[in-house]
């Protein structure tokens, strides 16, 4: 789907990702409507970008229901909020749980659900939701986050088949760790030396690139990583025992819940 002309709402417009894929969606000639929770981060980019806003809280059905009737006819939607999750399950509140499973997975099943029959009446639209390489491999300490993840793979592969020869297009954008800005960064965890990372930017030129070549899968992510996730998804425990040799349980596990 062109993205230029297109009305694209962004969800997570606040975030450090969010960010990034607005001011690029921009440059493609989209017009935007950004939301997120925090007003006084998002209107500034708004001022920036000419964008329309709508602050919403997506771990509310209420909100969340409302939110489409606020932002008007889209074309595009690029579903990108999410939640960190990382931490001990014991030791996660059942209040966190829910807000990463609602704001992770139900906000953007739902907005897809409410989008689809308008697209459908078009014949065109576009569905972009941004997961990550932990939707395809699992990592110690993140079990919750995993869950999401892997959640929203499954959920565009299946929706994109569905939708096959609708006009709609689906994808899912898969990022590795992201330096400089979002909850990687916030979380303050460090990475073995040499582990390389993607910027912000990378992940929005994959956003376009998937919106525009409408591509069911792109993971922005170094080759090793890309390669690394893959051959895990095929080889769970084999992937469980590398991981383990590199001690990634007490990387995550010394940074668990800096994103609360
Ligand atoms: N950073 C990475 O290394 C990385 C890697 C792979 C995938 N990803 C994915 O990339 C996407 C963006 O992440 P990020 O790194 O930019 O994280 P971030 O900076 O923490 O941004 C998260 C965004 O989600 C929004 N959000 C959280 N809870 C919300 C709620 N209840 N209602 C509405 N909005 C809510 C936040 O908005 P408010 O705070 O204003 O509510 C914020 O805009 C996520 O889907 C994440 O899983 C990130």
């Amino acid at each position: 789907m062109k993205l230029n002309g297109a009305t694209v709402l962004v969800t997570g417009a606040t975030g450090g990702i969010g960010h990034a894929i607005a001011r690029r969606l921009k440059a493609e000639g989209a017009s935007l409507i950004l939301t997120g929770r925090r007003a006084e981060v998002l209107e500034p980019l708004a001022e920036e970008l000419d964008a329309r806003t709508v602050v919403a809280d997506l771990g509310s059905p209420e909100a969340l229901a409302a939110l489409l009737d606020q932002t008007g006819e889209i074309d595009v939607l690029i579903a990108n909020a999410a939640l960190p999750g990382t931490g001990n399950l014991v030791e996660m509140s059942v209040e966190r749980i829910d807000a990463n499973l609602a704001v992770n997975l139900r906000a953007p099943i739902m907005l897809a659900r409410a989008l689809i029959p308008r697209f459908l009446e078009r014949g065109a639209g576009h569905l972009a939701f941004i997961g990550s390489v932990s939707g395809i491999v699992a990592s110690p300490g993140s079990s919750l986050y995993n869950a999401t993840k892997f959640g929203l793979r499954g959920f565009t592969d299946a929706l994109r088949q569905d939708l096959h020869g609708t006009g709609i297009g689906v994808s899912n954008i898969e990022p590795g760790f992201v330096r400089d800005a979002g909850m990687f960064v916030n979380s303050g965890m460090v990475l073995p030396r040499g582990t390389r990372t993607v910027s912000p930017e990378q992940v929005a030129a994959g956003v376009v690139r998937a919106v525009t070549k409408n591509r069911g899968e792109v993971v922005v992510a170094p080759a090793e990583l890309r390669l690394g996730a893959r051959l895990g998804s095929l080889a769970p425990s084999l992937n469980a025992a590398i991981q383990r040799r590199a001690g990634a349980a007490d990387i995550v596990g010394s940074h668990a819940g800096n994103n609360d």
